[in-house]
Order: C-alpha cells, then structure tokens, then sequence
C-alpha cells in the first residue's frame, strides 16, 4: 500500500494522507543552518551541531510519536473553529491534505471550512534562517474573518543540557519583543553571543513569549488556551519555557488569496558588539534587522526559492539517467544523492531516530558518506576530509567522532577502532579520482588537531595504513580493537554489567581478537595507496612519497593470509574471537556467515581467479539472501555471547544480530559486478532500493524516497520492517554501487571508466555524467548478453573501456558504449 507518489518531474515525494505509518521527514537547508521537518510539520532546527546549538526545542519519542514543530493555527473567528493546516497538533480531519516533500523544501497544506492553508518552509542558500510561507485561499463565497497564530518552542542552546538541568534552565530564559520581532535570548547576557529571532511580514494583532500563557496551564498544543479564545495574551517570558507566537488577524474576500511569511532564524554577534546601547543588556540588533527586513519582502524570498530549486538542478545535473527502471533513475536522478547530503552534512547526529544528543561525527561514517557526496559539491569534501584527518592520532588511529562545532575528537568515545583509518584512504582516493585536485595531499594537517603537529596529509595516509600493519594478531590478520565497521562485535570486552559500553570498556588483557573484514579493507586500501603513490610523485615533485611497490606487496600479503587463514571452506571468515577462535564460520553454533567479509574480500579482488569470490557469494545468495534484502548474518545470535559483545545483545533479526542492515547490501551488489553478474547485482540493488519497496509501504513503514539503515531480517516478528531511516551509509554505498558498478561509471586518475554490468535483458541505458566541467552524454547500447565493451568517443573508436581526459577546451564529449 502506497502513502503517496513520487512527482519525479518537480522532484518531490507527495503524500496524501498525514496518518503515514511513522512520521517522513525531510531536512531543510544543507549548509550550517538545518531543520528537520515532518509531513505534519514536526521536527526542530539548530545551528550546525544539533546538540550544542539547538534552536528549537523537540521530545523526542514523544505521544504521539511527532508532536512539537513548526505550527501555525487557523482560527475561524466568526465561529470560533480552529485547526492546523498540518494535521498535527489539532488532529482536526484534513480535506485536501496534502505534503509535499522536496529538495531542501517541504510544503504542507489542507483546507477546513473552506479555508486553503498551505506552508512552503525552506531555508535560503547561504543564510541562517528557514522560511514558512504561507498562502491562505478563501474558498468560501463569503468574506471570512481569521486568526492565524504561529508558534516555536525554543531550545536552551544544549539540547541535552535543556532536557535535564532543569533547576538552572526554568530560571534562565529570556527574550526580548522589538517592533513585532521576538528574539530568543537566552543565555546572551553571559557567554553567548548568538541569539533567535521570530518575526512575521504582517503587522501583529498579539504575541506571546511563555509557553504556558499561550497553551494554558494544563493545555497542550492541540487546543492552546490563546487559539481557542482568538487573542494573544502579550506574555513576556522570564524564565520557564520561552516561546515565539504570533496572532495576525486578516479578512479575505471569496477567492481572495494572501500571504503570510515567518521568519525563524539564528544570528552571531561579534563579542564586542553584542549589546545596543554598549553597557545595556539589549541585543544589539543593527546587523540582524536587515536580514530579517530583506526575507520578509516576498520578492526577496521567492527568489531565494527559486536558488534553491536551481542550485539543485545543478548539483543532480552533475549524474542523470535513463534506464530501463524507473526506480534506478529516481533514485540516481533525484532522492540517492539528496539523501547522501543530509548524511554528508550531519552524518548520524539528528534524525527522527538519531536524536541529535548522542553522536558528532563518525570517523569512519563521514569518510563513507563523502563517497556519495564528492561529486557534487568537491569544495566541501575537500574541507571534511581536512577536519577528519586532523582528528588523526599520531599513532594513525583516529578519534572514533568528533563534534562539528568544535571540529576536536571526542574524548569520551576516543579511538582504538581499527578500521577507522583506513577508511580515510578510500575517501582521499575517490576525492582524487573526481577532481584530480592533487594539491590536497600536501595540505599540512596536525595530528589531534596539536598546532605545530602538522605533517602533508599524504603522511597521513601513510600513518593509517601502518596502523593495520603495526597491529596483526596471531594469525597475521589485522586486530579489530574495540570494534571494526560492526560496531557491535566487541570481542575484546566481555560485559556482564548492564548499561555498561560494549565498545569503550576493554577488559580483555592483549586485545587479540582478529578481523577478516578489516584485512579486506586493509587490501582495497593498501591497492588505493599504490595507485594513488605511483601518481602522486609526477604530482607533486616536492612531496615526499612512498614506493608504490610496498603497498602492493603489502596488500599481496596480507590477501594471501587471508586465503590461507581467513577463508571457511565455503566463505570468508569473520573473525577470531579472544580465545583464537573462529567468528562467522561453519564450526559456530549460530552466526556461522557474515555479510561483511563476503563483500569487501570480494571487492578487494580476493579470490577472483580461484573460484573462491564466487563461492562466497553463492554463499550470500543462499544462507543470507531475502527478499527484502541480505541479512547480516545468520543464524541469528538467539541468546547473549559474552564474548562476542553487543550483536547478540539484540533479539534475533534486529540490527546488527541478523537484521538486513543496509549499509553493507551494496558491497555485494558491488561484488557480483566484479563477478560479471548483472541480473544478481541489480537484483541486490533493487530488494532494498525504497522506491522499489513504496508499494509495501505499509509493512516498510519508513519513507519510501530514502534509505533506512536496517530492515528487519528473517527472524524478526516483523520481518520487511524499516528503522532508523536517512542517517545512514546505506546512501553513499548503493550510490556508489548503482552508478559507478551497475552503470559503470567510474572516475579514475586516468581518464573515465566506463564498464557497465547490467542485466542481459537491459538494452542498455543513457546517463550524463559531468566530470572535471567535460560533460559526457553516454549512451550504453546492447548487441550481445555479456560485459564486454566497445567504446566510441566522438564518433572515434578507442582502445579500453576509459575515456581518457579530453583535451583542454572541450566540453561536451559523447560516448557510445556498446555492449557484447
Ligand atoms: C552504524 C554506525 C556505523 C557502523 C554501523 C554498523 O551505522 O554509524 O559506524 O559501521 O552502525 O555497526
Ligand atoms: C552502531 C550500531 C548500533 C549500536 C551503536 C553503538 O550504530 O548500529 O547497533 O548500538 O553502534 O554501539
């Protein structure tokens, strides 16, 4: 059953009813200023870092579930009827209801009485502030006479901080009401320099400021006590819960149609000028008012709407298709890459699942997720890939996460996850591939962000691979520290005491525990090293670069210990748990084959020639594969392993403990290109592509136009069921996997690499694909069943499947691909 459809032409998901199975969000802004907003106009914003800079305040896991946003009340006041043209928080039934979701965008709107309401909420490109447009129609064939009350709760900055230290906080909140703006100051008389403002383009018929003068003691947001009775109540919040509510009072005419705009945004003053008159503890608004007066002009806010629209018609333009599916086009076209920003620009810290208190930046997530990102905007990649390897240790491991305000590690989680570096190299090397900018590595970056410490990142990468190699364990295969990609396999603690950390508590003397995963990784990254080296030299004369030969030798070996202690007979071993034994293997009770391995030993190009990548896969396919996609490994974990550490601690088919986890999905889709096999790639692909699940929309319950990071595996009583959606590296990967290995499309140093794996009855497919400013129309075409590629570049055959760079001053390039 569907919620909606897809507008693939506007580039919207439209949903047609507000009671979807949960609430589907959206993000709002993409740069320092963020929102997330659901089709009921649930959600908050914050200022880069949603824990540090909470603008606007949400309970998370609340009754019901989304409840607190951004709402605005419509009040008949003939009859004294009022509702949300959002559904929530009046619950009133919606006639036209309608949400629909876009890019950076969410508009919502239903009629009631005869009365249209419909909100556009954005954020303008490069500021600091979102945007609630709404437009009121009268349907009626009599002039109707309305309130329309807005409101926010704000935040006290922290949002953990807001959530509990109640004795302090109740006392603390402050704002100020100038010419009809309300800002929140809170903290600004002390060591804040930055404060909220709320203003409306209408002249005001009231306001309030305290939360409970507005609802009413005892009243919530489906009846505030201000709404019921039409009038505002001029509260001044000292202290309690700080609000910004507005009351316009507008007549309109039988098909008369207005206008109303909000204004919700976050400003900095400099230290020095934080107070108007100097001495006073008023804010100082001389560099605030004009913003707010230019985004209340309706001239100026449609046209910072229409950026919006364009800047992402540029950032898609940069990869289009047309293939025989349509769920791979709208994904690559429109939601694959949308979702990668969201996950690029906040990595796992605030969704409807991520509360947005808990994490900072992963190392290992951020470096995963620029994968899915560095082709549209490089700049930024460029400058995340900086920040992450200045969290580097010097030992070549890295801060598990950092916080995006302060840019440092954080202290409390620390490092000692030992794949974490290594990831750092597939980011660099896939920046390199699409920009070719060189220069990046030899950037000076300091090792924990120590001035004087900095070393070019090329050291840096250097370091990371070392890492692995300074710690093999007794089998030669890398040691997996406090955990590898799965964060739940943590088997150097043994935790037996509840709420204990499964990864920051290590008790297990010597740390032996080995990874096959990250020996998979350890050879792709080695391999990258070698390739990248081998140019990096003719690059950059004066940088210090290592001998290609030692990586590859490197990685050699370490493949061949892998074969000879990594391989179970039939798949890739998992790993070795403390005791020395075997993790993910026949010989286990439970857990006997892991998805991980299987996809990055293959991707590694292990066992290609032997016969061995096949059989894993096979294995995949056979003990792992479902039809909502591949489980993470099976049999499910049925009782609590000590030694193996939070897997099992989930019931059987959840998350890590045999649930689909998405994330890892791709990497076989990956390896079954590498394999030659189209149909069984794509077949990968689709099982947990969202647009391909939307007609099962009530069993997959998340969004149909993202990601989810895991679906419930086979041994879940609610097997198909989608959690934890948007904030994940399921997005960067099966992007990576449909565009660069199904399609084929990959940027390499040497030109562009088009190897298409597609199923035998795909007759091929067009894609445009702008890369270092060429734009290349490709058109794939099929004459036999296989792999195998002939390329014509501008009417010209050529040798191989890359296109090599174009000369200078070209930059359109056409390529027929044609498939044997
Ligand atoms: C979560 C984490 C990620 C980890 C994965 C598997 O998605 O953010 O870092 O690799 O879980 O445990
Ligand atoms: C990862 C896992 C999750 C775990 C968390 C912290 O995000 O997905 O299951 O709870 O790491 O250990």
């Amino acid at each position: 059953m569907r919620y909606g459809h897809f507008d693939d032409e506007q580039r919207e998901y439209v949903i047609a009813r507000p009671d979807t199975p949960l609430p589907w969000i959206n993000y709002l802004g993409c740069e320092a200023y963020i929102g997330i907003i659901s089709n009921t106009a649930g959600g908050y914003s914050f200022y880069r870092d949603a824990r540090l800079r909470r603008i606007t305040r949400y309970r998370y896991n609340n009754v019901p579930f989304d409840c607190g946003g951004r709402y605005v009340y419509i009040r008949d006041d003939a009859s004294g009827a009022f509702w949300s043209p959002s559904w929530q928080p009046t619950r009133h039934a919606a006639e036209d209801y309608v949400c629909r979701h876009g890019l950076g965008y969410t508009v919502i709107g239903s009629a009631q009485a005869g009365i249209h309401a419909e909100t556009c909420y954005f954020v303008p490109l490069g500021e600091n502030l979102e945007i609630w447009q709404l437009t009121l129609t009268n349907r009626r064939s009599e002039r109707a006479e309305l309130s329309i009350f807005s409101c926010v709760e704000f935040c006290l900055w922290d949002a953990l901080d807001d959530a509990s230290n109640f004795q302090r906080n109740f006392s603390v909140g402050e704002v100020e009401i100038v010419d009809d703006v309300i800002y929140h100051k809170s903290e600004y008389r002390e060591r804040r320099n930055h404060f909220a403002y709320f203003a409306c383009s209408e002249p005001l018929a009231g306001y309030d400021t305290q939360r409970e003068a507005f609802l009413g003691a005892y009243g919530g947001w489906e009846a505030p006590q201000v709404v019921a009775r039409g009038a505002s109540g001029n509260s001044h919040a000292h202290g309690w819960a700080p609000i910004g509510s507005h009351h316009v009072r507008l007549a309109l005419e039988p098909g008369e149609q207005r206008e109303v705009r909000f204004l919700l945004g976050y400003h900095e003053n400099a230290r020095e000028h934080k107070f108007d008159p100097p001495g006073s503890q008023t804010i100082d608004k001389r560099t605030v008012r004009p913003v707010i007066s230019r985004y209340l002009q309706k001239a100026n806010a449609d046209a910072a709407f229409a950026e919006l629209r364009a800047y992402w018609d540029r950032l898609l333009g940069v990869y289009q298709v047309d293939t025989p599916d349509e769920h791979v086009n709208r994904m690559v076209g429109i939601w694959n890459p949308y979702q990668n920003m969201a996950t690029f620009n906040v990595s796992r810290s605030a969704s409807f699942f991520e509360s947005g208190i808990g994490r900072g930046l992963g190392f290992r997530d951020s470096n995963q997720d620029l994968l899915g990102f560095v082709h549209m905007v490089p700049s930024r990649a460029r400058e995340r890939l900086l920040d992450l390897a200045a969290t580097q240790l010097e030992t070549g491991g890295a801060y598990h996460q950092y916080q995006p305000l302060t840019k440092r590690g954080n202290d409390a989680v620390g490092g000692g996850f030992n794949d974490d570096p290594l990831w750092l190299v597939l980011a660099v090397a896939a920046y390199l591939k699409e920009t070719g900018d060189w220069s990046i590595l030899s950037e000076p970056v300091a090792y924990e962000n120590k001035a004087g410490s900095e070393e070019p990142l090329y050291d840096h990468l250097r370091r990371s691979v070392q890492y692995t190699l300074d710690r093999l364990g007794p089998h030669g295969l890398p040691l997996i520290g406090r955990a590898d990609w799965n964060d739940c396999l943590n088997l150097n603690c043994f935790s037996d005491e509840p709420g204990e950390s499964f990864q920051t508590t290590e008790n297990r003397e010597g740390g032996v525990a080995e990874s096959v995963f990250i020996a998979g990784l350890f050879v792709l990254a080695a391999n990258e090293m070698a390739e990248l080296s081998a140019r990096a030299a003719r690059h950059l004369p004066g940088l210090a670069v290592d001998e290609p030969e030692g990586y590859r030798s490197a990685a050699h070996e370490m493949a061949e210990t892998t074969l000879a202690h990594g391989w179970d007979g039939a798949w890739f071993l998992r790993a070795y748990d403390h005791f020395g034994d075997k993790v993910g293997s026949q010989s286990c009770e439970e857990g006997q084959i892991y998805i991980e391995p299987q996809g990055f030993c293959v991707m590694a190009g292990m066992g290609l020639e032997d016969g061995r990548a096949e059989q894993a896969l096979a294995a995949v396919q056979e003990r792992l594969a479902t039809p909502h996609g591949i489980m993470l490994q099976q049999p499910a974990y049925s009782r609590y392993y000590l030694h193996l550490g939070e897997i099992s601690s989930y019931p059987p088919g959840y998350k890590e403990n045999a649930g689909i986890f998405c994330h890892n999905n791709p990497w076989i889709t990956i390896a079954e290109t590498m394999l030659g096999h189209g149909e069984q790639a794509l077949e990968t692909y689709l099982r947990i592509n969202p647009s391909a699940r939307e007609a099962i929309s009530e069993l997959h319950r998340c969004e149909p136009y993202v990601y989810a990071q895991m679906i419930a595996g086979r041994d879940a009583p609610t097997f198909g069921e989608a959690k934890n959606s948007w904030l994940t590296g399921t997005a960067a990967w099966n992007y990576v996997a449909i565009s660069q290995w199904i399609l084929g499309i990959r940027p390499t140093y040497d030109g562009l690499h088009i190897a298409p794996v597609i199923p035998a009855a795909w007759d091929g497919y067009r894609a445009t694909r702008v890369w270092r400013g060429v734009t290349y129309r490709i058109a794939v075409q099929r004459e036999g069943p296989g792999n195998a590629i002939s390329l014509r570049v501008d009417g010209v055959p050529i040798e191989g499947d890359v296109v090599p760079p174009r000369p200078d001053g070209v930059e359109q390039v056409r390529v027929v691909a044609t498939l044997h």
